[in-house]
């Protein structure tokens, strides 16, 4: 599982978290089915765990100190250098990290799917991306990785990278030294910078042609940002079944058989919980068109949060929307919005995980059937 502060950016002030020294893990918080009533159920925003305090002081260059004292043993070992990670994790209580139960949901998802192109929203120290990218040179040996993509293999289908994007420069920073000390500097290509903007010019900073897509998309940073970051995503025709080219339509239809579409795994939509998102990956073409000519919000609308308190009541939440607090542009994107692409339609499940402060989590996964007329 993976937790983080509810702005994502670490303290303001974060001298206190000096003078205070690494704070624990809080315990003490109420059960899950509390937590998602007590914010008044339906008019609630976020799960309260959101707003703990999880980064941001000296943990995380205290993790680099930590995994350089022990690099005689674990350069150049990706499973080492998790293993040294965790450890750390155990003694300062706590790094908003991909959990371990979720991390093998995540691999195996990885192993039966076989992406080439994964890319990430919040790499923080580097966790997942080691954990996942690690999976690349096993599959693909011979491929071409970011250290060499240029115009002339643009395009080129034996690419094959880790590409994650992270806001804060010191984490950026943290989880470049990280990915190095993993052997992995060749796979994984960090991408310090705002995700929204970032997307925007995603295809020329990658030289990645139109119509490639993504294999795969992580998307765990900042959980408001998840829908307008999603949108852009489509916007750019990251995501995708058929390539958009001018086929035959019979052709685009064998294509559509035989093609793997995007698959996108979003964390922590039950905690502290993602409506938005769900309302909008889950929605029909036809809501999402009608949303569409609505327009955009300009002030956040009350979050919608079910009173689930089962997984089949997860399950079958959200399939009509609401879609309305999809139509806000969080101010954190940065002036980019996202429009959207409602024609993409998606088939998805939810990849259990058991949070750390107790209860169930889950990462919704969803699978890019291709365009309504393209057989999906
Ligand atoms: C939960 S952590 C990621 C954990 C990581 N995926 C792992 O499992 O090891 C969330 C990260 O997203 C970053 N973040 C927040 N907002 C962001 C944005 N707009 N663009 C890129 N990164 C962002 C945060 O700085 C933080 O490092």
């Amino acid at each position: 599982m993976t937790d983080e502060n509810h702005n994502n950016t670490p303290s303001s002030d974060p001298s206190a978290f000096v003078r205070r020294g690494i704070p624990p893990l809080r315990r003490g918080f109420p059960a899950r089915g509390a937590m998602l009533a007590g914010r008044g159920g339906r008019g609630g925003r976020m799960n309260p765990v959101a707003s703990w305090n999880y980064s941001g002081d000296e943990r995380e260059p205290g993790l680099v100190e930590y995994l350089e004292a022990k690099q005689s043993t674990v350069r150049g070992d990706p499973d080492a250098v998790l293993d040294a990670i965790w450890e750390y994790k155990q003694q300062v209580g706590h790094l908003m990290i991909v959990g371990k139960s979720k991390g093998l949901g995540v691999e195996k998802l990885i192993r039966e799917r076989k992406p080439k192109l994964i890319l990430e929203l919040g790499a923080y120290v580097g966790y997942s991306a080691v954990y996942f990218a690690k999976l690349l040179p096993e599959m693909y040996p011979n491929g071409i990785y970011p250290s060499e993509w240029n115009a002339e293999n643009a395009g080129n289908e034996d690419r094959v990278g880790y590409i994650s994007i992270e806001k804060m420069d010191n984490f950026a920073e943290i989880a470049e030294k990280v990915v190095d000390l993993a052997g992995l500097g060749e796979v994984v290509k960090i991408i310090n910078g705002s995700s929204t903007p970032v997307l925007k010019s995603l295809r020329k900073t990658l030289n990645m042609p139109a119509p490639t897509t993504l294999d795969m998309i992580f998307i765990d940073h900042h959980k408001p940002l998840y829908t307008n970051d999603l949108k852009v995503l489509e916007d750019e025709g990251l995501i995708g079944k058929v390539p958009r080219a001018a086929l035959l339509s019979i052709l685009k239809i064998l294509i559509a058989w035989y093609a793997q579409g995007t698959c996108i795994v979003a964390d922590n939509v039950v905690m502290p919980g993602n409506p938005a998102y769900l309302s909008y990956i889950r929605a029909t073409p036809q809501a999402k068109r009608q949303s569409a000519s609505k327009g955009i919000l300009d002030n956040p609308p009350a979050s919608f949060h079910p009173n689930c308190s089962t997984k089949e009541e997860w399950q079958s939440s959200f399939r009509d929307g609401p879609l309305e607090e999809t139509r806000w542009v969080p101010p954190d994107s940065e002036g980019v919005r996202g429009k959207g692409n409602p024609e993409l339609v998606y088939e998805g499940w939810m990849l259990d995980d058991v949070h750390e402060a107790g209860g169930w989590d889950a990462c919704e996964v969803s699978i890019c059937q291709g365009e309504v007329g393209d057989g999906a």
